[in-house]
Formats: structure tokens, sequence, C-alpha cells
């Protein structure tokens, strides 16, 4: 396995590459980002994986230059689950300059859910991405599904751009006990990391809640299952942002009836510790 920094170094080492498969990752990786490396072994070759933490997603008050930088360790595991060149740039080489240029989502898409407590974060993501895009050049690109409205967002991009990279989905890798992974798990107090399994479970009681009342032929107050699951974590000491029932497809609320697949989906802070998590119905 290579390990490049630069821009240029890059695309010598990807001059005679073709099919290359791409999965983009901030580090500090674990067993979710080593799934989407091994999915991306089945797509094609070779694959190329990026370690950037991207100052543009994250606002003032976030957790920029806390977030850990390990890219030894990244490495080591990268080249365990079988990812053939990694692309670390530092700040300067992605961003010589202030970007002034940036790609912004449709807001309907990318203003709601996570985008409505996190302003600019959509567009600090696409930005890098389609930039890293640029860089490698991928056939395809790994995105996990953990980062649902990421996803959709990518997705969206992709297709709007025209750009000749095919969006693959990775499935959410969980702890045993249902805790989906994450590298802000890592924050998590061992009181905390008890707790935080509660988030997943009240998705399922969610999702068995709707799944009963369609089942009954009735369309369901999805609202007030959604507010019964954010009154459950509250009452447990969490901090809800949302618990939202959506279709897949544009991440809107379904109206009565809508015969489409859906998705809930929630975020939720845990003490200091910001966690979102997702189920498909
Ligand atoms: O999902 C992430 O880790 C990041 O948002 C991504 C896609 C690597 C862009 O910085």
């Amino acid at each position: 396995m290579r390990i490049v920094h630069t821009i240029a170094e890059l695309r010598q080492a990807l001059a005679s590459a073709r099919a290359t498969a791409f999965v983009p990752t901030m580090g500090n990786l674990h067993e979710g980002h080593l799934a989407l490396i091994r999915q991306a072994r089945e797509l094609g070759g070779p694959v190329v994986a990026s370690v950037f933490v991207n100052r543009l997603q994250f606002a003032p008050h976030e957790d920029f230059d806390r977030y850990p930088r390990t890219l030894a360790r990244d490495c080591d595991l990268l080249m365990s689950a079988g990812c053939n060149l990694v692309f670390a740039p530092d700040e300067g080489e992605l961003y010589p300059k202030p970007q002034t240029f940036t790609v912004t989502p449709a807001p309907a898409l990318a203003d709601i859910l996570e985008g409505a407590f996190r302003p600019g974060f959509f567009t600090g993501v696409c930005t890098v991405v389609m930039k890293l895009f640029q860089c490698v050049q991928p056939r395809v690109a790994v995105f996990g599904r953990k980062d649902y409205q990421q996803l959709a967002v990518i997705r969206a991009m992709a297709s709007q751009f025209a750009l000749p990279t095919e969006i693959v989905a990775g499935d959410t890798v969980r702890a045993d006990d249902g805790l989906a992974l994450s590298s802000r798990n890592a924050y998590l107090s061992e009181t905390e990391r008890a707790e935080a399994p509660q988030l997943a479970a009240s998705l399922h009681a969610l999702r068995a809640g709707l799944q009963a009342a369609l089942k009954a032929g009735e369309p369901g107050d999805f609202q007030a299952l959604e507010r019964q699951a954010m009154a459950h974590l509250s009452a447990r000491g969490w901090q809800p942002d949302y618990v939202a029932v959506r279709r897949r497809t544009d991440l809107q609320a379904p109206c009565p009836g809508d015969a489409e697949p859906l998705v809930v989906l929630a975020a939720a802070r845990l003490g200091p510790t910001r966690l979102i998590d997702n189920l498909e119905l």
C-alpha cells in the first residue's frame, strides 16, 4: 500500500489506473470504514482511501481541533483491509488558498435534518468530496448509510453534475449492543457508552410502531411516534435534535397514505457528544 500526501503524487500514482474505487474518510478509522474498503475491493481496483479532516464541514463550535488525527494507525488498518493507495493531504495541499468556490446543495435536501442543526455542513462536505473526486477521478465511490443524508446529498450532487462516479452505499456496522460505529463514540464516557445503544433502540421501537400501524392499514400518526421517541430519549438524559420519519428518496416527510419506502433518522446529544443513526423500514 502506498501513501501519498500531494495531488501531484496521487495523479502520478493513478496515471495508469483504471476503474478506481474510492472511500473518502476523515481518518480515526473503525470497523465501519474498513467494511467500506472491503466493499470497494469487490467493486474494482485499485482501492484508494483519503484521510483528510475537512475544516469546511465543521462549525466554529464543533470538534475540528480535537477530532483525533491518527494517520499511522489508520494506514495500518487500511492496509489490513486491502486498500492500495492512501491520499492524506495536509490542509495547505487541499486548500492552498481559502476555498472561495464551493458546492452548495439544494436547500430542500441539505437544509433539513442535519443541515438544520449544522448550517453549512453539507456545503463543506460537497465541496471537499467534489475536490477529492477531481483528484482521484474514481469510477465508483463508497459512502456509509450511517450518514444517510450525506449519502443522499452526494448521490444528488453526482447526478446533477453528471459526475462519472457511481455512488455506492455501504451498510452501517454496529457493536454487539446495537450502537452504530462512529469515530465520535470514542468521546463517550463509560456511563454514556452504556447508554448510547438507546438511540438505535428508540429507532427500532419507532419502526415497530410504524410497521404495526401500516400493517393495520392505518396511515399512522407518525408525528406522535416521533414525539414519543424524542420524549423517551429526553427522559433518559439525552438532548435529541430530531427523530424523523422520512421518505428514503428525498428525505421529506411522507404524506398520509404514501406508499414510498421510508427511513427513520435521529440525532441526539449524549453529554457533549452528538450521535446520529437511522433505520430503513
Ligand atoms: O463522512 C465523512 O467522513 C466525511 O463527511 C467525508 C465524506 C469524508 C467528507 O469529508
